[in-house]
């Protein structure tokens, strides 16, 4: 078959289109690939600090949509002793004083959120962390850095089972 000859611009434009075109491509392919190596550096970076700064909220969430926590009698603690749980996500204790009266309060520190201790020998709540002292009846502050009193709940005993509610 006898080649169909060619106008020598024709050639060149066809040459140069091939030639940008394949550039273009190329570029387009690193230029996705480098947005895509961004989007995820991006992403790696904004989730964890996404997920600090929602994490408050979404815990304040929880737990104001749990509204009661139950415990059954057997799990009682002793006398002078204190049993911990959760209620929702946020640490708890149920302290039963020598005197047989309980007390349940939350466990979590306020002054910067370190989980505190009962302590029967001066029947106190303390934090190791910068020594702060709550009332272990009332969870008022005596003494250290935290600015507030810890959150107190109701406590009933009824049908072998501790209800433990908001106050
Ligand atoms: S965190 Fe409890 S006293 Fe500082």
């Amino acid at each position: 078959m006898p080649d169909i000859p060619m106008d020598k611009d024709f050639e060149a434009s066809v040459g140069a289109s091939d030639a940008t075109e394949g550039v273009s491509r190329r570029g387009f392919i690193a230029r996705a690939g480098l947005g895509a190596v961004g989007l995820c550096y991006a992403g790696a970076v904004a989730y964890p600090v996404y997920r600090y700064l929602a994490a408050p909220a979404e815990q304040a969430a929880e737990l104001a949509a749990i509204t009661e926590v139950k415990i059954p009698e057997e799990k009682m603690p002793s006398p002078g002793t204190a049993l911990m749980f959760r209620f929702g996500s946020r640490p708890t204790m149920l302290i039963h004083h020598k005197d047989g009266t309980l007390a349940c309060l939350t466990a979590v520190c306020t002054h910067l959120g370190c989980t505190v201790q009962y302590q029967p020998e001066q029947d106190h709540i303390h934090c190791a962390c910068h020594g702060g002292v709550y009332d272990a009846r009332t969870g008022a502050n005596i003494s250290g850095p935290p600015p507030k009193p810890l959150q107190r709940f109701n406590v009933e005993r009824a049908n072998g089972q501790i209800l433990i509610t908001r106050a």
